[in-house]
């Protein structure tokens, strides 16, 4: 993929996004937060690429694939006013859709815009898909660990800072002190646990502490850990015996980046 094509989709993301924005700074925020996120993933995305390392004409795939991946999020908070998909709509295939009604990647090659297509469809989902080319997979495994590495940030921002998070941003999930077992259970196997299972912001800080078990690149584990984000959303956790156990799991994890192969 050439620079200039990278540099027409910037320009027309910037275009697009700003499109969505009244002026009004309680509406925006929520939208702007999601600018900012992207801005940030795009970075991640290069650094981890950088770590592969990808050729230039790739990480221009790379970083394309970081712009888009959440270009679904300015439609769904516009038609439905929050980013919780299961209240709304998949913000993946919402973003598929804008980016085929806006022809927007219809000037690459078939093959770039499968890798684009196929990274943002499966940027959210639970799983990688089972069968894909290899290629395809490099690219969906970038886009879902600079996606984490960024979600962590955001948190773990409110939480150095103090701040209330903003409701959009924690899915308008309550802030009862519960924590749900099922994603506990799943921290304590060493897996990732599901979206379906998360009903407070407490389960949404253990799902996102489950991400650890997710991650595709030793560059993933070894900058989450040298960032601290993840630590300081463990810390802020309730202090009870299960809890602390399954943080220490996270904690363990994290700790094992300077071994992973
Ligand atoms: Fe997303």
């Amino acid at each position: 993929m050439e620079i200039n094509q990278l540099n027409r989709i910037k320009k027309w993301f910037a275009d697009y996004t700003q499109s969505f924005l009244t002026g009004e700074t309680g509406k925006d925020s929520p939208l702007v937060l999601k600018i900012q996120h992207t801005t940030r993933v795009c970075e991640n995305i290069r650094h981890l690429g950088m770590s592969i390392p990808l050729s230039n004409d790739r990480m221009a795939i790379a970083e394309t694939i970081g712009l888009l991946h959440d270009v679904g999020r300015f439609m769904q908070y516009k038609q439905y006013e929050t980013f919780n998909d299961r209240k709304s709509a998949n913000h993946a295939v919402l973003g598929i859709r804008v980016i085929n009604e806006k022809a927007l990647l219809d000037n690459l090659p078939v093959e770039e815009k499968a890798l684009v297509i196929d990274a943002i469809r499966y940027h959210n989902a639970p799983a990688l898909p089972r069968k894909a080319s290899p290629e395809s997979m490099v690219f969906m495994r970038l886009i879902r660990d600079a996606d984490k590495l960024d979600i962590w940030k955001v948190f773990a921002d409110y939480f150095r800072s103090g701040e209330v998070p903003e409701a959009a941003v924690v899915q308008h999930l309550s802030d009862s002190p519960e924590c749900n077992h099922t994603i506990i259970d799943a921290i304590m196997e060493n897996r990732i646990a599901g979206f379906q299972d998360m009903k407070s912001i407490n389960d949404f800080k253990l799902l996102q502490l489950s991400w650890v078990f997710d991650l595709n690149f030793p560059e993933s584990l070894s900058l989450a850990n040298r960032r601290g984000d993840v630590a300081t959303i463990a810390r802020s956790m309730p202090d009870e015996p299960k809890v602390n156990q399954a943080v220490a799991g996270v904690m363990e994890r994290l700790d094992s980046s300077g071994h992973v192969e």
